[in-house]
């Protein structure tokens, strides 16, 4: 007689609050090659290499989430393009599609390496990357990346439509900077076949100048946008923080992400991990537990129990401001994070 039942399969990650986790940001890099004003100073102070996890020890990880019933991984940076070998570890990842449970692995980027990596990110597996870009004016931009060339970015997102992936525009809206760029940036976009979501710039990190200076609601916005065009609201179905409508005259999709207007946090489906293996359970809370120790120290069985552990202590909601004379929400910026 056979005794022995099956072992049960691994626990799905489910909070406190009943939301199910089937979201993994993982951050390969604190590091860029651009140094938007609103994300970073203009001489950051990056994290040592030696601090950073292997690919080998990034690729276990999410591994561990995957089997804990994740369906999606975002590779983030930083700039994750600019991590040496880093298409290795999207191969890698991109292998368990469809095998595991893993169903989406994507990218966000700012494009300035996709000439090179484009043919190989698609042929990964990849369907869709979100790229940044703020500014049309070749003039803004390199005002506002400091270091950075826009015929690059384009040369970029050329390369990245021509592999054929699917491209969504990111934009940050900023006071004075970009606010009447806005309505160029959605033409171009959806010209060109892009989805592109407006945000809200966060307080997370700190940058030569207050939040309050940078901040535009986007409920500003969209008030202006609708007295050019029609904005029919579409169903939401990311499960994320994005609400999305449909432009009648282009025919294209906006998405806007409103942190601070429309907290969003009561659908929250993600977790972050940092390329030092730092999981953090809210991108507008400090705290973070340390899954590089657990990998390292305990291996795959104590990577679970500091999961189980996650779930416990995951916060119901961000709690952002930027009112003139506020501190950060947190520390640490977008790009350490993993945006
Ligand atoms: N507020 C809002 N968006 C930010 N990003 C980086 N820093 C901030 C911030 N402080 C954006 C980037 C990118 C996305 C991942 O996050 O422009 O599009
Ligand atoms: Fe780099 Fe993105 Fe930060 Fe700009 S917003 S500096 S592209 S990580």
């Amino acid at each position: 007689m056979n005794i022995h039942t099956p072992p049960s399969p691994p626990r799905p990650l489910e909070d406190a609050f009943g939301r199910r986790i089937s979201y993994l940001r993982l951050s390969v890099t604190d590091r860029c090659d651009l140094r938007c004003t609103y994300c970073m100073k203009a001489r950051p102070e990056f994290l040592p290499k030696s601090e950073v996890l292997s690919l080998e020890e990034l690729t276990e990880l999410a591994q561990a989430f995957i089997r804990r019933g994740v369906t999606k991984i975002r590779i983030t940076g930083g700039e994750p393009l600019v991590r040496r070998d880093v298409v290795t570890l999207i191969e890698n990842l991109g292998q368990e599609i469809g095998q595991s449970g893993l169903e989406e692995l994507c990218l966000t980027s700012n494009a300035t390496q996709m000439p090179l990596y484009a043919e190989r990110i698609a042929a990964a597996g990849v369907k869709r990357v979100n790229i940044s870009l703020d500014t049309l004016n070749p003039r803004r931009f390199a005002e506002l990346t400091r270091t950075g060339q826009l015929s690059r970015t384009l040369d970029g997102i050329a390369a990245a439509k021509a592999a054929g992936l699917a491209i969504k525009i990111n934009t940050v809206a900023m006071k004075g900077d970009n606010e009447h760029e806005i309505e160029d940036l959605i033409s171009w976009a959806h010209a060109e076949g892009f989805d592109i979501t407006l945000i809200e710039v966060m307080p997370v990190g700190e940058v030569e100048t207050h939040r309050s200076n940078q901040f535009l609601p986007l409920s500003v916005v969209r008030e202006q946008l609708e007295t050019r065009w029609t904005l029919k609201d579409l169903p939401d179905s990311t499960g994320g923080p994005s609400r999305y409508a449909r432009i009648a005259e282009t025919g294209g999709r906006i998405g806007f992400i409103t942190p601070l207007t429309q907290n969003f946090c009561a659908g929250c489906n993600r977790v972050r991990l940092t390329c030092t293996g730092k999981l953090h359970l809210c991108l507008g809370r400090e705290g973070a537990l340390d899954l590089r120790a657990a990998l390292r120290e305990g291996g795959p069985g104590a990577v679970d129990a500091l999961l189980d552990q996650a779930m416990n202590i995951k916060p119901e909601a961000h709690d952002f401001s930027v009112a003139p004379g506020s501190q950060p929400s947190v520390a640490r910026s977008m790009a350490e994070t993993g945006g």
